[in-house]
This record gives structure tokens, sequence and C-alpha cells, in this order.
């Protein structure tokens, strides 16, 4: 098996049209608004977070002479290179449904600052060691996600876009964890750095999700129903039980991508959006 054929099969880009518009349900996830601010707290770093993860990628590439690995590292910048110009369309179109959500700038400014920082100022080790935290939580996120199944409870193309980026999120598992073995970043770095890295991320999701429900309050007041509160605490608490010790699993010395079980509905999804894509390089 050539490399390309490893790559084009394990990792394809796929490039997606979703057809994002303007009337599109936003409130995508249960009809619920709170919901679905929360995952828009998470996308709206994408174009900011999935950048720096490229160019740490990419920086990373210059020291590594195994043709494979290099391979997986051009498509790992190939399919989030996809990932953070779709999410870029959908917050445009959340951001213009709302004058108030014109707020959120200044922290996308801060975000985008902090990384470019982050690039310029901290070693290869350092910015692998951020990229396998962030690959690693999203990837354990994924699975309990797909699992869990819950995107029965969205809506629209907003949907597609989720499952089609936390697809990918499994596909590329391995990179970040094996360009860091690739360059010498111990386990003990991987869980200092990691922990940093985690709390950086969060920090920022947690303001974007704040800011969407103080600026959106009056909308949320009137559509929120003791109904939708029940079934927020119901979902939170029954992901919180099946996701239960996985993300602490990638914190332990002999954590590998490669060991982790992957739901049963990856397989038909790769090749679901590897037929309704536009192009697949
Ligand atoms: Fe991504
Ligand atoms: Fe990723």
């Amino acid at each position: 098996m050539s490399t390309s054929t490893h790559h084009d099969t394990a990792m394809p880009v796929r490039k997606m049209d979703f057809g994002f518009s303007a009337g599109m349900p936003l409130d995508f996830f249960a009809d619920d608004p709170v919901r679905s601010y929360l995952s828009h707290a998470y996308w709206m770093t994408m174009p900011y977070l999935e950048p720096y993860l490229m160019r740490t990628v990419r920086t990373a590439m210059q020291g590594i002479n195994d043709p494979v690995l290099r391979a997986e590292m051009q498509a790992f910048c190939g399919q989030e290179g996809q990932h953070f110009q779709q999410h870029a369309r959908v917050n445009r179109i959340l951001k213009e449904s709302n004058p108030a959500f014109s707020a959120l700038d200044s922290i996308e400014a801060e975000l985008e600052a902090d990384y470019r920082r982050f690039s310029t100022d901290k070693d290869i080790g350092w910015n692998l060691a951020y990229a396998e935290a962030f690959e690693a939580m999203t990837m354990t996120l994924s699975c309990t996600q797909m699992e869990m199944r819950i995107h029965e409870d969205m809506s629209g193309p907003i949907r597609e876009l989720f499952l089609w980026h936390i697809t990918e999120e499994m596909e590329h598992r391995t990179v970040c964890f094996d360009a860091c073995h690739a360059h010498g970043v111990s386990w003990w770095r991987r869980l200092q750095v990691g922990r940093e890295a985690r709390a950086h991320y969060l920090g920022y999701v947690g303001r974007f999700h704040a800011a969407f429900l103080r600026l959106d309050a009056e909308r949320i007041r009137q559509k929120d129903t003791a109904e939708k509160r029940i079934e927020r605490e119901r979902f939170q608490a029954a992901f919180a039980k099946q996701h239960g010790l996985r993300g602490v699993f990638s914190y332990l010395p002999w954590y590998n991508p490669r060991r982790v079980t992957i739901p049963g509905l990856f397989e038909s999804l790769r090749a679901h959006y590897s037929s309704t894509a536009v192009t697949v390089a």
C-alpha cells in the first residue's frame, strides 16, 4: 500500500456543501437555545483554534522524516482547514442574526491573539502538547456524542456540520499524538501542558456561552419552559454517565488513541460524508 493510498482512505479531505442559509434553525439542538448556544460556544473558537493547530502541525512537520506520519499530518491540516471554514460560515450567520452579538468580537480577538502568541512564543513541544490535549478531549467527547446519537435531537444543516466534524475528528485522532511522540514530547509534559490547554480552551468556551446567554436573554426567557429545563438536566446527567471516566483515560501514561473504542456508526458516517462531499482529496 502506498503512502498516499493510506492517507487518502484513512483521512480524506472532504469539501462539503451543507447549504447554510440565514433562515436555517440556529436553535438546532432540541429547539433549545441554551443547549444550542453551548455547541455554538465551542464552534466560535474554531476559526482561531483550528488554524493554530494547523500552524503547529505544519511547523512540527519540519522535524519529521517518516513519510506516513508526514502524509497524515498533511491530511490533518486539510481536514482542519475545512472544519474552521465551515464553522466560520455558521458563526457569521449566527452573529448576523442578532446585532448584540457584535460584543463577541472582543473575545474572538483575545483568543486569536493568544493563539498567535503561542505560535511565536512557545516551543513546538508545548504547542504539540496543547494540540494533542485538544484532539484527545474532542475525540473522546465525539465518541460519547456518537454513541448517544445526540444528532437525533438536532435539526437542519448544522446537524450535518456537527456529525461530519466529529467523524473527521475520530479519523485523525492519532496525528497529534504521534507528532508528540516523534518530537519527544514526554507524557509528563503532555499532562502538564494539557491541563493548562484544557483550562485555557474551556475558559473561552465558557465565556462565549455566557455571552450568548446574556446577549440573547430576553428571547431565551420567552422560549425556555420547565420541560426544556428538565430535559436539559436529564441530558446532562445521561451524558456525564455515558462519558464516565473516558476523558480521564487520555491523561494516563499508557493512553493511546489507537486503543479507543470507536462507535459502530463511525464507518457508515465516513462513507456517507465521502459520498456526499463536493470533492474528496
Ligand atoms: Fe476539527
Ligand atoms: Fe481535530
